[in-house]
């Protein structure tokens, strides 16, 4: 059933820092909802740790932020979207601060403290302590606040609205069906232009550092509205979460190694040197592959991170809320060291965007986790993600807003028809499906692929793939049905992807994998109409 119809000049569908960053800006010449799927303060963003890259330090330069961004991402970055990103940087960065927020100062003439994380050739990283998700969000939701933007928070879009199903014949969205999940009701929302800034998908996967909103709902709903996508094999695993049952994969900050944390096997070896020149601050494929090997190889269940060294005085002041919330759990970093993992952190690819933030269907665009700007390529760059959702968020204002100019008035949009649809009554459905998903893509679709694994998994996928049908079709839609129907959508292009690429290349490594395959460029699912402006 459809209660409410909005309409507005520009609909956001997310409240990270991507979807916040545009609406702050949009929100100055026209109207703007933006919808969040549980709270508004609940998102990936809100986790982050280390910081926000950008060059600011006196020995650094845009050429080598730039280089070591290609450096990490295997040859496959948009090195035009690279470029952007690292450029317009620090003015994002200084407008978060005119914004209120309140990063790690120091004496330095910048005034802010720098830290330093794996793969960046320079100290760049800006932060507030090991909370600069939080900080970030305290201030973008503020400034959307104050700027007018109408929240709606338990609102949770379902799938985007196309004027061609609507009787028109061009492939414009024009809105979104949100579910209110406090009241079940399906509202419309239309708008000149909409904004999936809907962050990642890292729920596909057993373990990960991702809360539970990133079940990849916006690029299930881009896909199967016809966007396209790409690069979709390469996610990245963290190597270091806290190795506990109850710990639902505490991220430990790359910022740790970088102020010099080692990691060490059971035996107390401090075993990078022999995966690595670059040791505990190689790129993150690298480090998160040897802390695999390590395991696999000696059979232990974790690593070891070696902070001992630093002490307490710098570990309590420099990681405050890493420090407690290990403490909680029994670890005393400063006294030993403490037991880590990887586990799935990041979405590389995503739905293909240009510079403009502009996906391959009109009216939409994209920005932060969800887009694939071809700023990652390969492997992202530590710190560089919160950076791009800044840069891009705030490009995406300035496209919508020309969108908007010449947009005309969205046709009407029926309400939600739930058809013959009854209400759930088979829960355990949804969680076996679920769990399925998760332990196959962790065990088929990890940190090391074979063409054999990936296969059962596309077999396995493909016969979920129809029971969820079923199963969405016959019932009214709910959350936990919602968030399923997306992961098994986003898996399916994960493993799509992965078996497209026959090499090893950034975060993609494969056993099956002989040598003798050319190299590939980016791995793009086709969208309706055929993008043909996308070259990487
Ligand atoms: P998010 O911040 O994830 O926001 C997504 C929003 O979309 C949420 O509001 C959610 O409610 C909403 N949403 C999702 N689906 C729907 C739907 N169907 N309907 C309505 N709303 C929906 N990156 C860095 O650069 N530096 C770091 O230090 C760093 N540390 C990290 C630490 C952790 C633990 C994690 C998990 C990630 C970290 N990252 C870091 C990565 C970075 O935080 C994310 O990539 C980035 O915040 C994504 O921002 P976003 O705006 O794209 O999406
Ligand atoms: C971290 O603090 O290690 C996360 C940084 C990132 O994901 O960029």
């Amino acid at each position: 059933m459809s209660d409410m119809r909005h309409q507005v000049d520009y609909l956001v569908l997310g409240s990270g820092i991507a979807g916040l960053s545009f609406a702050v800006q949009a929100a100055r010449h026209g109207s703007v909802a933006l919808l969040a799927k549980r709270s508004r303060s609940e998102s990936n963003t809100a986790y982050a740790q280390g910081g926000i890259a950008a060059v600011f330090g006196p020995q650094d330069s845009f050429d080598q932020h730039i280089h070591d961004t290609l450096v990490a991402g295997g040859g496959l970055c948009r090195e035009e979207a690279v470029r952007v990103t690292v450029t317009e940087g620090p003015t994002r960065v200084r407008e978060l601060i005119e914004l209120g927020a309140e990063f790690t100062r120091d004496a330095s003439p910048f005034g802010y403290h720098l830290t330093r994380e794996g793969g960046h050739s320079q100290r760049r990283v800006v932060h507030a302590a090991d909370l600069t998700g939080m900080e970030v969000e305290r201030t973008l939701l503020g400034a959307a606040a104050a700027a007018g933007v109408q929240f709606f928070e338990d609102h949770h879009a379902i799938e985007l609205i196309l004027a061609s199903k609507l009787g028109a014949s061009s492939e414009r969205v024009v809105g979104a069906y949100a579910l209110d999940t406090r009241s079940g009701h399906v509202h419309s929302f239309v708008a000149k232009a909409v904004v999936l800034a809907t962050g990642g998908a890292g729920k596909v996967y057993l373990y990960t550092t991702n809360p539970d909103v990133a079940t990849g709902d916006g690029l299930a709903m881009a896909h199967r509205a016809g966007a396209a996508v790409a690069n979709l094999e390469f996610i990245q695993f963290h190597p270091t979460c806290l190795y506990h049952p109850e710990a639902k994969n505490f991220l430990i900050s790359e910022a740790l190694r970088g102020e010099g944390g080692i990691l060490r096997n059971k035996a107390g070896e401090a075993f990078m040197e022999r995966y690595d020149s670059r040791k505990e601050l190689a790129p993150r494929d690298v480090v998160a592959r040897s802390i695999d090997s390590e395991l696999k190889r000696r059979g232990d269940d974790s690593a070891f991170l070696d902070m001992t060294h630093l002490g307490k005085a710098f570990l309590v002041e420099h990681f405050p809320h890493i420090y407690t919330t290990c403490l909680a759990f029994g670890f005393d970093m400063a006294v030993a060291a403490i037991p880590v993992v990887p586990a799935a952190h990041y979405v590389c690819g995503g739905v293909c965007t240009d510079l403009q933030a502009r996906t391959t269907l009109p009216g939409l665009l994209a920005a932060g986790e969800v887009a694939c700007t071809g700023v990652h390529g390969a492997n992202r760059l530590a710190s560089n993600s919160l950076l791009e959702g800044l840069v891009f968020g705030h490009r995406a204002a300035d496209t919508a807003r020309g969108i908007a100019a010449e947009s005309p008035r969205p046709p009407p949009v029926p309400d939600w028809d739930p058809g013959g649809a009854v209400p759930p009554d088979e829960g355990v459905i949804v969680k076996q499906n679920w769990d399925e998903i998760r332990h196959l893509m962790w065990n088929y679709v990890g940190i090391v692929r074979t063409d054999k694994r990936l296969a059962r998994a596309q077999r396995r996928l493909d016969n979920l793939a129809g029971e969820i049908q079923e199963y969405y079709w016959g019932y009214l839609v709910d959350r936990d049905m919602l968030e399923l129907r997306n992961l098994a959508e986003v898996a399916r292009l994960i493993v799509a992807c992965a078996q497209e690429r026959k090499e090893s290349r950034g975060l993609h490594y494969t056993l099956s994998w002989t040598g003798d395959v050319p190299p590939r460029d980016t791995v793009l699912v086709r969208g309706r109409p055929a993008p043909s402006a996308w070259p990487r």
